[in-house]
């Protein structure tokens, strides 16, 4: 008899955002016609840039006529976006090729699929409070989890000791969802540590568009060394408004080798065996963002988020409730008041203020305790909420 994939049976019953979705719902069928503040999952409240609105319609356009027409694509993206992207990596001073990068339909998928590149008895070392999907795709693939927990004690921010082991290495940084950024020096560290070891980094950059202070890096490529040991898995989600039209991209050097085997020509082989690559629009609408024109919108909006996160914070700071992020992260990560439960708090704000966040115990034990606050809400409805927030934590 066919027998499924018992991993599944490790899971949690369901993901942290759809369990608050459910309970949201329950919420709102109960009270019908209520006003939900959602501050919880990190979905973007504008619309696309019209540069890449522009290019979208071209893209379609192009559809339509016999010229310029294209059927497949290739699996692993088309040159005219992975120019714009290697352009993109150049003004920060990263040299890659076109070959390096891979066109996805987006990072968290490409966070589940990447595992297929590596053994399943290799561990997963998981830096938490941390995106749950890491912690939820290791263990559907059947992997050993190291948990590293991170705290205020060392500001969110781990680092490898004589003691650390790991075969894949996730790090998200600015992270989700504390907002804490590694430093060039710390990442520098992680760099040694996963060369010494054979480890390979999967480096979640999703939220490199948000980092405002000069010497943090946006990129892992940044770090000498990070080219024999790291995989850099990027997304247009924040950075340009694509969580609803899906795209990002995945960096692999030609130089990331374990025994003999090149993980770049491998993923050349996944990707060209698992897909028919990206759709031709979006991918057009996608090299609209790193124009000058696109640069300029998307940085537009990124200040638009960057001010709801100043709201956000500035009711926490009325309330003396202790946060950190805001600044470099579309998060704020703070700790809930009178020591609740982080489900504790996401019910009382739910139920008395109608402010929906995300508990930290979602992103892992580390997180029990926390709470965390989205920025990418509409104005209207983050300084709503931030009033709400405050009247209440006041009050408490
Ligand atoms: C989050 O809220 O953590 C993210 O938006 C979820 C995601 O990117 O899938």
């Amino acid at each position: 008899m066919l027998r499924p994939n018992m991993n599944y049976r490790e899971l949690k019953d369901s993901y942290l955002f759809y369990n608050i979705a459910k309970k949201t719902r329950e919420y709102t069928d109960a009270h019908p016609g209520i006003h939900i503040y959602r501050m919880g999952i990190g979905d973007v409240s504008l619309p696309l840039a019209s540069s890449v609105i522009d290019a979208l319609h071209r893209g379609v356009d192009d559809q339509a006529k016999k010229d310029s027409f294209r059927g497949y694509m290739p699996e692993c993206g088309a040159d005219f976006l992975k120019e714009t992207i290697k352009g993109h990596y150049g003004r920060r001073g990263v040299d890659i090729l076109n070959d390096e990068i891979f066109i996805s339909s987006g990072a968290s998928d490409e966070l589940g699929n990447i595992l297929d590149l590596f053994d399943r008895s290799s561990s997963a070392l998981v830096i938490e409070p941390a995106y749950p999907a890491y912690v939820d795709a290791s263990i559907m693939a059947g992997r050993r989890i190291i948990h590293l927990p991170a705290g205020d004690w060392n500001g969110f921010l781990p680092l490898p000791s004589k003691d650390t082991e790991g075969d894949l290495i996730y790090i998200c940084s600015p992270n989700n969802p504390t907002g804490a950024v590694y430093s060039r020096d710390m990442l520098k560290k992680w760099v040694d540590f996963a060369n010494s070891r054979g480890s390979v980094i999967l480096f979640d950059a999703a939220y490199e568009a948000f980092i405002e202070d000069e010497d943090v890096p946006h990129s892992i490529f940044e770090i000498e060394g990070a080219e024999t040991c790291a995989i850099e898995i990027c997304s247009l989600s924040k950075t340009a408004g694509f969580t609803g039209t899906r795209l990002g991209y995945t960096v692999i050097p030609r130089s990331l080798i374990r025994e003999g085997m090149c993980f770049n020509d491998m993923w050349v082989r996944n990707r060209t065996t698992k897909t028919n690559g990206v759709s031709y629009i979006i991918q057009r609408g996608g090299a609209a963002v790193f124009t000058e024109e696109g640069i300029k919108e998307i940085g537009e909006a990124i200040k638009y988020y960057k001010e709801n996160a100043r709201i956000l914070m500035r009711a926490l700071d009325d309330a003396r409730v202790w946060y950190c992020g805001g600044k470099n992260a579309p998060y704020i990560w703070l700790r809930c008041p009178g020591d609740m439960g982080s489900w504790e708090f996401f019910n009382l704000l739910l139920h008395r203020i109608q402010v929906v966040g995300t508990p930290g115990v979602g992103f892992g034990a580390a997180g029990e305790g926390y709470f965390r606050l989205s920025s990418f809400g509409s104005r209207e409805d983050t300084k709503e909420a931030a009033e709400r927030m405050r009247e209440l934590l006041v009050s408490l």
